[in-house]
C-alpha cells in the first residue's frame, strides 16, 4: 500500500502544478493510459491470491477516482482561467462615443449642391434634369440663340462627332443649364418652379476656368412674376447659403438672348486682410446671369407668353462653393487630390438640410 500513497502524492501534485491542458493530458496518459502505471498496477492483481487482490484492488479503484477527480477540476479551473484571460485581453468599452472615420468625404460640390437644393425646395422650387450631350436646338436655338448669333461663339462650345455622311447638326456638350429650362417647360408646361444643377462644358482653362464646370439654372413661370420676385428669391437664397444675417446684391443690367431685361448679379464682399467676407466691405463679386424669360423661349417650350410670365437665372455653383468655403483654385476641384479632398471635403453622414443647419 506504500507504492500507492507514493503514486498518490506524485499525481496528485503533478495535477496541482500542471500549467495548462497539455500537461494535464500528459498526467492523466502516465497515471491511466494503457500503460499507464495504475493501469499496470490493475493488471498485476490477476496473479495476487484472492485476499491481497480484493484490498490492493479496491484501493487501486479509489486512487483512480480521485486522480479522475483531481485531473477534472484542475481541468476545469485552467479552462475557467483561460476565460478569465480571453475577458481581460479582449476587453471592450462599448460606452464610448464613436470614432468618425473620415474615409471618404463629400466634394464641396457635392455639398454645396446639396445644400442649394435644400435652400430652393424650402421655396418651393423642385429639381428638374437635362442631358450633358444636348441637340444644338436645346442649347441654342429654343433660347433665342439662333444659328449665326455671335452668343454662340461666345461659348466655346464642345461639338461631338457625327458619323460621316450625317449632315445635321452636331450635338453639343451643354454650354449652360439653360436647356432644362426648355425640356422642363416643354413637361411640365406652366405654371412652373425649378432649379436645375448640373455639369456644363466649355473649351476654357485658367486659374478661374476649367472646361467643364457647374451651374444652377432656376426657373419660375407663373401668371404674374416680376424682377421683384427674382429679387427676393435670390436675396433669400444668398443669406441663407453664405449663413450671414445679411446680404446685399446689386443687379447690373446686362444681356442673354433669352432674358428680357437681364441682369448680372454681383454680392458685396470685401477681400480685407486677404480673407473674403460675404456681406460686407467695399468689393463685388459676380455670381449670376439672370432676368425675364424672353416670349420667344417661352413659346419654344410651348407655354403661352401673352399669358405666362417669370424669371430665369445661372449660377456658378463651383464660384460660390469657392466663395462660402475659401478656396482659392477652381482647377484643384478637378484633379482629385487625396489630400485636397481630406481638407476640403465633408463628413458623409452630415447632410446638409435647414432644421439641422447646413454646413456643419
Ligand atoms: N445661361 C447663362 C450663362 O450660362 C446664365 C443665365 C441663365 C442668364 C438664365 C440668364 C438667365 O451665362
Amino acid at each position: 500500500m506504500d507504492g500507492l500513497d507514493a503514486l498518490k502524492g506524485k499525481y496528485l501534485e503533478g495535477i496541482a502544478g500542471a500549467a495548462d491542458e497539455a500537461a494535464l493530458e500528459d498526467l492523466r496518459l502516465a497515471a491511466l493510459g494503457k500503460k499507464g502505471e495504475i493501469s499496470l498496477k490493475m493488471r498485476e492483481l490477476g496473479g495476487m491470491d484472492p485476499v491481497l487482490r480484493q484490498s490492493t484492488g479496491a484501493a487501486l479503484n479509489v486512487l483512480k477516482d480521485e486522480i479522475d477527480a483531481a485531473l477534472r477540476a484542475k481541468k476545469a479551473a485552467l479552462g475557467d482561467a483561460a476565460l478569465d484571460e480571453r475577458l481581460r485581453s479582449e476587453w471592450l468599452d462599448v460606452t464610448l462615443p464613436g470614432r468618425p472615420r473620415r474615409q471618404g468625404t463629400i466634394h464641396p460640390v457635392s455639398q454645396v449642391m446639396a445644400e442649394l437644393t435644400a435652400i430652393f425646395a424650402d421655396m418651393g422650387f423642385a429639381v428638374a434634369e437635362g442631358p450633358q450631350v444636348e441637340s444644338d436646338w436645346y442649347n441654342f436655338d429654343a433660347l433665342n440663340i439662333p444659328p449665326e448669333h455671335p452668343a454662340r461663339q461666345e461659348h466655346d462650345t464642345f461639338f461631338m462627332n457625327r458619323a460621316e455622311g450625317d449632315n445635321r447638326p452636331p450635338h453639343v456638350l451643354r454650354t449652360h443649364t439653360s436647356p432644362v429650362q426648355i425640356r422642363a417647360m416643354t413637361e411640365q408646361g406652366a405654371p412652373i418652379r425649378v432649379i436645375a444643377p448640373g455639369r456644363v462644358y466649355r473649351m476654357d482653362m485658367d486659374q478661374t476656368h476649367t472646361p467643364m464646370f457647374h451651374q444652377v439654372e432656376g426657373l419660375a413661370i407663373d401668371r404674374d412674376i416680376s424682377m421683384a420676385n427674382l429679387k427676393w428669391v435670390l436675396e433669400e437664397f444668398c443669406r441663407a447659403f453664405f449663413e450671414v444675417p445679411s446680404v446685399e446684391l446689386r443687379f447690373r443690367a446686362s444681356h442673354f438672348p433669352f432674358t428680357e431685361p437681364s441682369a448680372e448679379v454681383d454680392i458685396r464682399c470685401s477681400w480685407e486682410g486677404g480673407q473674403l467676407k460675404i456681406g460686407e466691405g467695399v468689393g463685388w463679386l459676380e455670381i449670376l446671369g439672370s432676368g425675364m424669360v424672353h416670349p420667344k423661349v417661352l413659346a419654344a417650350a410651348g407655354v403661352d407668353p401673352t399669358e405666362w410670365q417669370g424669371f430665369a437665372f445661372g449660377m456658378g455653383i463651383d464660384r460660390i462653393a469657392m466663395l462660402k468655403y475659401g478656396i482659392p483654385d477652381l482647377r484643384a476641384f478637378f484633379e482629385s487630390d487625396l489630400r485636397w479632398l481630406r481638407h476640403y471635403g465633408f463628413a458623409a453622414l452630415d447632410m446638409p438640410d435647414l432644421a439641422g443647419g447646413l454646413s456643419r
